[in-house]
């Protein structure tokens, strides 16, 4: 069983990663903190030392080792979907799911949250919301290829886990 939380920066991602795999009782895996933990440095440190386009080469790669573990919870990095060919391929790994939420919601959660993202770090909360609005019409048609969308009511980790449990049912009764 594997399930694939994609969304924008802020979005909630990792918090309902955790309760979900609790609930199902597999392995939780964010991407970002498995890349600072390889690399030994913070994803700040990455961009700055490396450059963005190079993270999103570390992304892909990342993608391709996704394939020998058999069961997890992924929180992707908000970017990971929308390069290459990413999003098709976590796809084809497991069950995609889409955090949506407004571009307004996404801006207030982020305001206190933007240390540790190098995209948004320093910027005024304005200059944030034109950010997120941009970006997000940008990356919208990427995060809405997830095989599950799921509304800002539906972001609990029991909608993910009966979803999660019926897909194995139906499974088993056809194999
Ligand atoms: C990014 C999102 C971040 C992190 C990096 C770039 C993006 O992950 O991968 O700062 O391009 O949206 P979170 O979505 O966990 O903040």
């Amino acid at each position: 069983m594997r399930v694939i939380l994609v969304g924008f920066m802020g979005s909630g991602k990792t918090t309902l990663g955790k309760k979900i795999a609790n609930r199902l009782e597999i392995p939780f895996i964010d991407s970002d903190a498995e890349i600072e933990a390889h690399f030994g440095k913070s994803i700040s440190e990455i961009f700055v030392e490396f450059g963005e386009s190079h993270f999103r080469e570390i992304e892909s790669e990342y993608i391709d080792a996704l394939d020998l573990r058999e069961e997890f919870v992924l929180a992707t990095g908000g970017g990971m979907p929308c390069f290459a060919n990413n999003m098709d391929r976590l796809n084809l790994l497991g069950t995609s799911f889409y955090l949506e939420r407004s571009p307004k919601e996404l801006t207030n959660r982020l305001m206190n949250a933007k240390a540790k993202r190098p995209l948004v770090e320093g910027m005024e909360d304005a200059e944030l919301l034109q950010y997120v609005e941009n970006t997000l019409l940008k990356r919208e048609e990427y995060y809405q290829k997830a095989h599950i969308t799921l509304s800002r009511s539906e972001q609990e980790p029991s909608q993910v886990v009966t979803f999660m449990h019926h897909l194995r049912q139906s499974q088993s009764q056809k194999s």
